[in-house]
């Protein structure tokens, strides 16, 4: 979940690029944003987060049974870029929007949003509202190229805060021995009893309800090979794009530019044109 983020770690980008959901959300799967090429300051404009996965897919539950997937997504805009306020947004695209709650990363990082859990089936794809910053207000703020991250996720996470495994990747077995005893326990899940040959000791490893035996008692496994198959059908993945805030000034001056570009053309055409009244007026036959 984006709180578990939010709780244990202080940026959600680290130095190296990478997204910290990566962390526990081990799978990777594709992840798509679209922004406008450039804003106009003081503007509301629309981030587009893609978060495709095959809808008809399953996953496992924290009891073991099977679900539908959730997504959230956290989106890292350029210093002083933040949330359009509501009374800001347009209606249509507030119906874009729909029921979605933003939320800042944390109190001084509110060019972070965070999203999330929300369901899947409706949200594969969200619009976020951002309202882009203005120089002339904000000293920090400059007409600049600025890029901006995303980071998207379907589908449960592999690790707890805590460092503990979820029911929802694969499980190993913790000697090298001989599966000496598969016991399935009434709510799900096994205790999985391995000798170990060499001296003689047992040690139990116990499975959560959610992933599937792929081994069977009399079975020799070694150490760390999968008792179960990898459930995780979900997966997180970044992406990054490239906004313009764009000085309001620059376009009017290239427009005027253009003009006068033009002008000077006409009237080099219509000097000609004169120049050429006069070669024919002096010409003698
Ligand atoms: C669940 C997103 C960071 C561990 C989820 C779910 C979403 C999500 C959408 C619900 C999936 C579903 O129900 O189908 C994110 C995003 C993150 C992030 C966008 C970064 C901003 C983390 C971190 C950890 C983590 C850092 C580990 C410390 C988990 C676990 C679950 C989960 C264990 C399953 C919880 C359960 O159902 O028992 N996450 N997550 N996530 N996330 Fe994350």
């Amino acid at each position: 979940f984006p709180i578990y983020a939010q709780q244990g770690y202080e940026n959600p980008r680290e130095a190296t690029g990478r997204i910290v959901c990566a962390n526990c959300h081990l799978a990777k799967k594709p992840v798509d944003i679209e922004v406008p090429q450039s804003v106009l300051p003081n503007t509301v404009f629309e981030a587009v987060v893609k978060i495709p996965y095959d809808m008809q897919i399953k996953q496992v539950l924290a009891n073991g049974k099977k679900g539908s997937l959730n997504v959230g997504a956290v989106l890292i805009l350029p210093e002083g870029f933040e949330l359009a306020p509501s009374d800001r947004i347009p209606p249509e695209m507030k119906e874009k929007i729909g029921n979605l709650f933003f939320q800042p990363y944390s109190n001084d990082k509110k060019n972070i949003l965070v999203i999330g859990p929300v369901p899947g089936k409706k949200y594969s794809e969200m619009v976020f509202p951002i309202l882009s910053p203005d120089p002339a207000t904000n000293k920090e703020a400059h007409f600049l190229k600025y890029p901006i991250y995303v980071g998207g996720n379907r589908g449960r996470g592999q690790i707890y805060p805590d460092g503990s495994k979820s029911n929802n990747t694969v499980y190993n077995a913790s000697i090298t021995g001989k599966v000496s005893k598969i016991f399935r326990k009434e709510k799900g899940g096994y205790e999985i009893t391995i000798d170990d040959i060499s001296d003689g000791h047992k040690v139990v490893d116990i499975l959560p309800a959610g992933p599937e035996l792929i081994i069977s008692e009399g079975e020799l496994v070694k150490v760390d090979q999968p008792l179960t198959n990898n459930p995780n059908v979900g997966g997180f993945g970044q992406g990054d794009a490239e906004v313009v805030l764009q000085d309001p000034l620059r376009i009017q001056g290239l427009l005027l530019f253009f003009g006068s570009v033009i002008l000077a053309q006409i009237f080099l055409v219509l000097k000609k044109k004169q120049f050429e009244k006069v070669q024919l007026a002096e010409m003698n036959f």
